[in-house]
């Protein structure tokens, strides 16, 4: 019998027991939704981004169904630092994985405000910057969409924690590669993209916009060609750890972004259509491991790009079994 393959990787100062994360604000913390069926297995789990203080988020409706996807302006409804600290982060401690925090805020005090008041929450693995959220960022510093600020906003989160620092970034922009490579520079350990695409849709019944807030983000497979650009790019420009998402329904998703350069991935979009979505992501990545005999899902980081052409298989080599049913317990 071959051995279990390796799931277990190491993203910017964390270890996880294997590469898929939940995906900041998709599973909820609190009273909205239960946590996803099996994410004590999971390699880690985002919290839904946190501001200073409370707030309410944006008028309804929140949430417009797409042709291959969904356009959201929850607009960061969230209990502040004090309420995350004080109800939701043990609530999310207890699922098992290492947690992440995820800070926004429209000033750089904000971030630093939460960075400091974080650095030393029990149960805390780590925080990831979202820097990217389009409800937020309207008429604001743009954080998300160019170097100089982004720089500085990393800089100060990492001069306040001793806490890994992840850095989530938006797609709204003209070029990646530069945002990414001034979030390294600031002191970032590791890199997650992509964040939703700004979009609008229009109800012609009420000819309104279909959303309170007019403008949404864009998430679901429909985005899922331009994530994986971006990953692409950033791991051609960079060596740092890349989280990897957008789009990914099902373990086939998440190996595109393994190949393109992702260390890890997080599912998002697809835990609303199926709360089981995760946990069955991980499992086809360890049926798709397996069938093609390999020994680590590192193997596989980056392996779609041009210098790893040496790691593909060869001409000729077993035919693999692909991703059908595992057998029960499949799985890390
Ligand atoms: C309803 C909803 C709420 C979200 N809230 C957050 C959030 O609080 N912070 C954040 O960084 N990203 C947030 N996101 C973005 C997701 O974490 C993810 O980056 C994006 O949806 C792309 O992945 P997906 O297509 O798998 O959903 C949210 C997405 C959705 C759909």
């Amino acid at each position: 019998m071959t051995p279990s393959p390796r799931l277990d990787v190491e993203v910017g100062g964390i270890r996880l027991k294997n590469p898929v994360i939940l995906a900041a604000g998709t599973f909820g913390y609190g009273a909205e939704y239960a946590a996803p069926a099996g994410a004590a297995r999971l390699g880690a789990v985002v919290a839904k981004s946190i501001t200073p203080f409370p707030r309410p988020g944006n008028p309804p409706p929140r949430v417009a169904e797409m042709p291959a996807g969904m356009l959201n302006s929850v607009g960061l409804e969230n209990p502040g630092l004090e309420g995350f600290l004080r109800d939701e982060l043990p609530r999310l401690a207890r699922l098992g994985p290492p947690v992440l925090a995820s800070i926004a805020g429209e000033t750089v005090r904000d971030y630093l405000y939460l960075a400091r008041g974080l650095d030393a929450a029990p149960g805390l693995a780590g925080m990831e910057v979202n820097v990217s959220c389009p409800n937020l960022a309207r008429g604001r510093i743009p954080f998300g969409s160019q170097p100089r600020p982004l720089f500085r906003v990393v800089e100060a989160v990492r001069s306040a924690t001793r806490l890994p620092v992840w850095v989530k970034l938006s797609p709204n922009v003209t070029s990646i590669v530069p945002l990414a490579r001034a979030a390294k520079e600031a002191g970032a350990d590791a890199l997650c993209l992509i964040n939703t695409l700004t979009g609008l849709a229009i109800d012609i019944e009420r000819r309104r916009p279909a959303l309170g807030a007019v403008f949404g983000g864009l998430s679901g497979p429909a985005i899922k060609p331009v994530a994986l650009r971006m990953v692409w790019e950033v791991a051609e420009a960079l060596d740092l750890p890349l989280v990897g998402m957008g789009g990914i329904m099902d373990a086939r998703d998440a190996l595109e972004f393994v190949m393109a350069g992702a260390t890890a991935v997080a599912v998002g979009t697809a835990t609303f259509v199926n709360p089981r979505a995760a946990v069955e992501v991980l499992d086809g990545i360890v049926r798709y491991l397996k069938a093609w005999g390999l020994e680590s899902v590192s193997e596989l980081v980056g392996a779609a790009h041009p210098g790893a052409a040496d790691r593909r298989p060869r001409r000729g080599a077993r035919e693999p079994r692909g991703l059908e049913p595992a057998e029960e317990g499949d799985g890390g």
